[in-house]
């Protein structure tokens, strides 16, 4: 993975963190990056624009309506940008950004760019308790964008808490995980399945469990977003559709295995991260079920093991198949009897109270070479973990 050759904006905002992003200039010119810096007007009264002017050997766009600027520079700058960091990314940057305002150079690039963007957010700790700062922040993560830090420490006014910008080193090696990330998934296909399958008992009631199909809907966004082409099949939830993403609804686990069954020969890789029931009704009632005696008994039948039948069914390991396991109890122990039995590639092991709602999930990744434990991350950061595992393994394939 390497900035080598490759194009970064770094923008500056009006924080005190400002005087560090001429280190985080630095850094990536060591890293050999063809660096253009913008800065929005508060920025610049932070730092001179004639030190990053000087460090780039290029002019440092400050003004939108500068008439030495030949042309758009908004436009210009978004198209020849590989990757934007925002650095020092104050809670002002953060809220227009999210808002999609354009109303200086900064905004107006971000608005106007197709590339991947990373924000460094520095701000006093109580600007960054807000919900407002964090609503702005999930906006923004809904587009697409990606974050680094902030980190607890000293802080400029003296005091010490959460709002320090990440060091430049750290902002550096996160851009560069980014551009190793963008585009790394194009020409592939990747079949992911989210959600619950729900298991109808009568007309209006079912069998169902508690999953919220957010895992595979971050696994689909971040897929779409790293150039795959997906295809998203997805039980019965309450989620928008990601950006570039096909979605085909299903209902029940019999409907979900004949719709992957349908698309499983298009694609490359497939991520089953579907909580798919196990047993349905043996037979559904055509009319409501009438309140009888004390007791009923439900004659459940076995589902067919969607992942199962994939692994059985695979030659020379195409599709890589990525199951999940949701386990209450010796989570581990229970992804690698997954892994070996269903004849997968990898399994994303969880904990039943880690894992469903939420943003966030803690969880160790499985395969035959052994268990790697991911710290707690959001579902969106996690999804990058697995995808770097399947582009790694359809490279090696
Ligand atoms: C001395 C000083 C330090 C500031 N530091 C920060 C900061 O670290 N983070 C932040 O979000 N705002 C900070 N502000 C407030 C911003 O400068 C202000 O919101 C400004 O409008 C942000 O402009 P921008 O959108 O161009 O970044 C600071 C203001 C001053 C005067």
């Amino acid at each position: 993975m390497s900035l080598s050759e490759r194009k970064i904006v770094v923008g500056v905002g009006g924080g005190i963190a400002a005087f560090k992003a001429v280190e985080l200039v630095r850094e990536l010119q060591r890293r050999n990056a063809i660096v253009r810096v913008m800065m929005t007007e508060a920025g610049a009264r932070f730092v001179g624009p004639v030190t990053l002017a000087g460090l780039t050997a290029h002019p440092v766009v400050t003004d939108l309506w500068d008439p030495q600027y030949p042309g758009e520079a908004h436009v210009e700058l978004s198209a020849w940008a590989e990757a934007i960091v925002i650095a020092p990314a104050t809670a002002n940057i953060l809220a227009r950004a999210s808002f999609g305002m354009a109303d200086d150079v900064v905004l107006a690039t971000l608005l106007c760019s197709d590339c991947p963007v990373l924000f460094a957010p520095a701000m006093h700790p109580r600007m960054w308790s807000r919900k407002a700062t964090h609503e702005n922040i999930t906006r923004l993560k809904g587009n697409g964008a990606t974050f680094v830090g902030p980190v607890r420490g000293p802080l400029a006014s003296g005091e010490e808490g959460m709002g320090r910008m990440s060091e430049p080193a750290e902002i550096a090696d996160a851009l560069t995980t980014l551009v190793a990330r963008s585009g790394d998934l194009k020409g592939r296909t990747i079949l992911v399945t989210a959600g619950p399958t729900v298991e109808d008992l009568d007309p209006v009631r079912f069998i169902g469990n508690r999953s919220t199909g957010r895992m595979g809907f971050a696994v689909a966004a971040r897929a779409a977003a790293r150039g795959a082409k997906v295809v998203l099949v997805a039980g019965p939830v309450t989620l928008e559709t990601p950006p570039r993403v096909t979605r085909v609804d299903v209902r029940s686990a019999l409907e979900m295995a004949t719709v992957v069954s349908e698309h499983v020969r298009k694609a490359d890789a497939v991520v089953m991260t579907a909580a798919v029931a196990d047993y349905r009704a043996a037979r559904v009632a055509t009319e409501k079920l009438k309140k009888g005696g004390e007791r009923l008994s439900i004659d459940l039948v076995q589902n067919p093991d969607i992942l199962a039948g994939l692994g059985a069914a695979r030659e020379n390991g195409k599709p890589v198949l990525v199951g999940f396991a949701v386990e209450t109890q010796d989570v581990a122990a229970g992804a690698r009897k997954k892994l070996v039995d269903k004849k997968v590639d990898l399994i994303f092991a969880n904990h039943a109270t880690d894992g469903f709602g939420g943003d966030e999930n803690e969880a160790i990744l499985v395969d035959a070479a052994g268990d790697q434990p991911l710290p707690r991350m959001t579902k969106l950061a996690l999804s990058d973990v697995i995808l770097d595992r399947v582009r790694d393994l359809l490279t090696s394939r």
